[in-house]
């Protein structure tokens, strides 16, 4: 028997992938760029096993075994055979967990992907680029093989090959950058992501603005803010990007809507303090749920946090992780 357990963390996205041009091979209509959150908070932990003695393959997610057939999960699994530098046959056992909310708008496909790919290339010892094997299973899971900030290049091969995941910087070039995540409801969303944007972009006609006028430039000005640490911009482009998303869903039809009235409050709430502190000291963005990623410098967080407290009460419905979501020290996908 040959094992291999993995850990790998979400990302949260800065500049959303909204859209697939293909649909099997999951190929965006737009670059994306995210932070991979440090394995020490919300992340998937994967063990994979293979045995002469095991039968077919198997999966068990969250302590419940699901259904290998899942088309997903077969493309990963033969594409990952194909590549195999080894000559295992055996069939394989996957189980996987979340130290967080599966399926809530908090990026489980991401974390659970990227873990799921990562042990398997070790597993058949694939040395070559694993973002696109991730990328296969879910698009957002290229993101999260890489620690720091990472730019998933949509390509413009039509077999996919180009549509890989790089790393920007390491999460080491912007070390006081914190994110802080509001859970507004962690049950699982009724329009998945897969769903939610295969609809907007089959029929809302702002989202042919988005990818042709907004983001070739968009990708490029916070690409630069990351890399000179330019927090105002940055952050001005997060939440525009966030807000841009939400708007072609609401243009979908019928609309996708993922945020809620206490989403709303957030993103008031998170506008306000930035007005009174006559600062941009704070960024929000919203994945496919009603839950809220803030992106802050370690200097504000403590202030942050005390304002956040007053207005929103723990207990009302808004659980916060906030234990130091660093990505300070970013262990990415580290193998036990
Ligand atoms: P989320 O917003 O949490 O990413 P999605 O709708 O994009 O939600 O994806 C959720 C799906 O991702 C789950 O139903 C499951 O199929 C898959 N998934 C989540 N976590 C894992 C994991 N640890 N291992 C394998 N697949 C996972
Ligand atoms: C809003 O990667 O979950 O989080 O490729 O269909 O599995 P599939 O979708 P998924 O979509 C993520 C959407 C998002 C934005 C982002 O992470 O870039
Ligand atoms: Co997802």
């Amino acid at each position: 028997m040959c094992t291999v357990t993995c850990l790998a963390s979400i990302n949260i996205a800065v500049i959303k992938y909204w859209g697939k041009r293909d649909e099997v091979l999951i190929l965006p209509v737009n670059d994306s760029i995210s932070a991979t959150l440090d394995t020490d908070h919300l992340h998937a932990k994967t063990t994979v096993m293979t045995s002469s003695t095991f039968k077919e393959d198997r999966i068990w997610l969250n302590g419940k075994e699901e259904d290998i057939k899942n088309p997903r999960l077969q493309n990963c699994l033969t594409q990952i055979r194909k590549r195999a530098r080894n000559s295992n046959q055996w069939k394989v056992h996957i189980c996987s967990e979340n130290n967080f909310p599966t399926a809530a708008g908090l990026a489980s496909s991401a974390a659970g992907y990227a873990c799921l790919v990562v042990a398997l290339a070790k597993l058949y010892q694939i040395e070559d680029d694993i973002t696109s094997l991730a990328r296969s299973g879910s698009g957002s899971a290229c993101r999260s093989v890489m620690g720091g900030f990472v730019k998933w290049c949509m390509g413009s091969e039509s077999n996919g090959a180009d549509s890989i995941a790089k790393q920007i910087v390491p999460a080491s070039h912007w070390p006081e950058m914190r994110i802080l995540i509001l859970v507004v409801n962690d049950t699982k969303k009724k329009i998945s992501s897969s769903i939610g944007m295969k609809r907007t972009i089959e029929t809302s006609d702002l989202m042919q603005h988005r990818i042709k006028h907004v983001l070739p430039n968009r990708v490029k000005i916070i690409e630069q803010a990351i890399i000179e640490k330019d927090f105002k911009t940055f952050a001005e482009h997060t939440i525009k990007d966030s807000n841009q998303m939400h708007a072609v869903c609401l243009d979908a039809y019928p609309p996708v809507i993922y945020m809620n009235d206490v989403s709303h409050t957030i993103i008031n709430f998170v506008h306000a303090y930035n007005e009174a502190v006559n600062e941009v000291k704070v960024a929000y963005t919203f994945d496919a749920g009603p839950n809220a990623t803030l992106y802050l410098l370690e200097e504000n967080v403590p202030e942050f946090v005390g304002v956040l407290d007053h207005f929103f009460p723990p207990g009302i419905n808004l659980e916060q992780y906030r234990k130091g979501l660093t990505f300070k020290e970013v262990i990415n996908s580290q193998e036990l």
